[in-house]
């Protein structure tokens, strides 16, 4: 993670009791695990904010990264210049995006929690593509209306949200933005709530940039697996207080799509599996164009696409954009 960043959280908990703080955490565990829209704000005071955003945001950070490097890569000479995070909670994914794309743009932060707006501010403080960011109320309903903007980011919210709140979210998204990137719990729910703003998106025109090849169906039958990836997150003293045991990381499991109006040219296919490396052979499983996962065996006799192959990760566009020489 980056460094700002996981020193701004470290400081966030000094001054809190770890008892409460570890209470606070292990509730909104128990949040997140449930797959219930809850419908109100989960955070709600100060150390409950400053929970999330210790616990949580390292991981959301490095999800919403992920996505958006991969989109990246498909559109190679664009940056946007503008943003807007709905639901944005403490603002994991306005950092995300800075690294992403590094540099000052607008960007505006909404949520309906005055709490996670005001911590978000205060973590912002460190990053200087941040300083001038807005961080407005605004909740997430029918009423819904966003500026234009080039980008917009939805991370771990359509979660909270109810079917219709949903929807309105995201097509108030694709009213306002050149793309729209939306994250969520790399789980059977989450992935379902991906795939439902996927087809949103689809019908609104957009194109699909990431994970997916092709803006055709999702070709995984409902019911059958669910489409996720997983990013490495680097444990923090609050996660081995919390968690115990000593694992120097921990892998973030998420689900997502991104969606744009540019012209961006998807990966001809994406490692969809974590990559099973044998003697002398790699298989990887893979999400293709024409709406087909399968499963390829890349061996020795492959040459430079067997080294390709070797390092090849879980959620890599295959073959690489940019394979070694
Ligand atoms: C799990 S947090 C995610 C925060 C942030 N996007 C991230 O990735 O770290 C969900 C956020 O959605 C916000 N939220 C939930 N329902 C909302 C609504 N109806 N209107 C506005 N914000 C809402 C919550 O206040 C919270 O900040």
């Amino acid at each position: 993670m980056n460094d700002p960043l996981r020193t701004a959280l470290a400081e966030l908990l000094d001054g809190l009791p770890p008892t409460e703080v570890t209470a606070a955490v292990d509730r909104l565990i128990a949040n997140y695990r449930g797959d219930t829209p809850t419908h109100a704000p989960i955070l709600r005071d100060r150390a409950d904010v400053a929970a999330y955003a210790a616990y949580r945001m390292p991981a959301t950070f490095e999800a919403v990264h992920s996505a958006l490097e991969a989109f990246a890569a498909t559109v190679p000479d664009w940056t946007p210049g503008s943003h807007v995070d709905v639901g944005g909670g403490t603002g994991a994914a306005t950092w995300a995006v800075t690294a992403t794309w590094p540099g000052e743009r607008s960007v505006t932060v909404l949520d309906w929690a005055e709490p996670a707006l005001a911590l978000g501010r205060r973590i912002a403080a460190a990053n200087p593509a941040l300083k001038d960011a807005r961080w407005q109320r605004a909740r997430i309903g029918k009423d819904l209306t966003l500026d234009a903007t080039d980008l917009v980011t939805v991370s771990y919210v359509l979660n909270e949200l109810a079917e219709t709140d949903r929807a309105a979210l995201v097509d108030a998204a694709a009213s306002a933005a050149r793309t729209v990137v939306i994250v969520e719990a790399g789980t059977p729910a989450g992935y379902a709530r991906v795939i439902e703003a996927r087809d949103r998106l689809i019908r609104a025109g957009f194109r699909i940039a990431a994970p997916c090849p092709h803006s055709a169906a999702c070709p995984i039958a409902p019911g059958t697996d669910w489409c996720h990836f997983s990013a490495r997150v680097g444990r923090s003293s609050l996660h081995r207080q919390v968690k115990g045991g000593s694992l120097a990381y921990e892998d973030e499991k998420f689900s997502y799509v991104a969606a744009t109006r540019l012209p961006a040219e998807p990966a001809p296919a994406r490692v969809v599996r974590r990559p099973q490396i044998r003697k002398g052979q790699v298989l990887l499983d893979l999400c293709e164009t024409e709406e087909r996962l399968r499963r390829t065996t890349v061996t020795k006799r492959h040459g430079d696409l067997y080294k390709a192959a070797r390092d090849a990760d879980w959620g890599d566009a295959w073959p690489p954009y940019d394979p070694a020489p």
